[in-house]
């Protein structure tokens, strides 16, 4: 099972208590691949009374039929929810917009306390590598400026104006995920979010097989044209499509024998960089393709 606490966890969780008394509207993001096993249900208690926003980011990496159902799944429960590519800027823009939308009622409740064109304030939260700095680039753009310290507002804060409307925190709030299901730490460190020097990749290329097998049956068969007709129901079996895989590329050790390492790395790299496909890993419960 694949354990990884950073020290500096706690530290992070108190100071993103803090910084919750100061903001409105909590912009948290996930990785479309996983939306679920890349969120921390902390955040729930954290966040408690504040609007919720879901950005379901890197989705350019998803499978659309997958993205398009966890949409609908987190809208069911309240949140706002947006399609983001934070690299390409894809879908950014409308965040400002869904801002405003999450945060009508404080912004009627302020109208009513005759508190006229306060900026709402919100912060980016979420696991590392989702793809927060980049997110927040994109958002902030050239049109911003940072604020600096505000009287009233704790010292050495930092806030980004977006637009008369908006002031974003400029540094994100950092969660980690919870590892208490094993599946949920294997497909993090698929999509590369765990330090690769504490995985085995052999046995987490064998999972991904496993994985696509189950419910991308095509994928390795067409990125390497070899035949998968044996059934793959355990990992014996689905090192012999690794082993297939490696003689197929060459990745062959002295004598000839298959380099299940080098192949192991060959195909995680290759679904990392979306050359097996537009691949979702957490595949919502209704929406199962078999
Ligand atoms: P963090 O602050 O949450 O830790 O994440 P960060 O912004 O550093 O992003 C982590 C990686 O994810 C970066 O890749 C970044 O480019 C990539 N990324 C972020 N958002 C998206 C997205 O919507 N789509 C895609 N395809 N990639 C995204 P990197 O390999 O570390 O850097 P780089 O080579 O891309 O510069």
């Amino acid at each position: 099972m694949i354990q990884w606490y950073p020290g500096h966890m706690a530290k992070a969780k108190r100071m993103m208590q803090e910084d919750m008394k100061l903001i409105d509207v909590v912009i948290e993001l996930v990785d479309a691949r996983v939306p679920l096993s890349s969120k921390n249900p902390d955040i729930d208690t954290l966040a408690n009374n504040k609007s919720r926003i879901i950005l379901l980011n890197k989705h350019d990496m998803a499978d659309q039929h997958y993205t398009k159902q966890w949409k609908e799944y987190f809208e069911a429960k309240g949140y706002f929810v947006a399609l983001v590519n934070s690299k390409s800027g894809e879908g950014v823009k409308k965040v400002q917009d869904i801002v405003g939308r999450a945060c009508e009622e404080k912004i009627a409740r302020d109208r009513r306390r005759g508190i006229l064109n306060r900026p709402v304030r919100a912060m980016v939260v979420g696991i590392p590598n989702v793809g927060k700095s980049t997110f927040i680039n994109s958002f902030v753009g050239r049109a911003s400026t940072k604020t600096g310290d505000k009287p009233g507002v704790t010292k050495g804060k930092q806030w980004i104006r977006i637009n008369k409307f908006i002031e974003l925190l400029d540094t994100p709030g950092i969660l980690w995920p919870k590892f208490e299901d094993p599946a949920v730490g294997i497909r993090l460190a698929l999509i590369g979010s765990i330090n690769d020097t504490i995985i085995n990749k052999v046995d987490l290329s064998l999972d991904l097989i496993l994985f696509l097998k189950e419910q991308y049956p095509e994928a390795i068969q067409n990125r390497y044209g070899i035949e998968v007709s044996d059934p793959i129901e355990d990992k014996k079996s689905a090192a012999k499509v690794l082993e297939q895989i490696a003689i197929k590329r060459s990745c062959l050790v002295k004598g000839g024998e298959p380099d299940f390492d080098r192949a192991a790395n060959l195909l995680l790299e290759d679904f990392r960089s979306v050359r097996l496909g537009k691949i979702t890993l957490d595949i919502p419960k209704e929406a199962d393709k078999s």
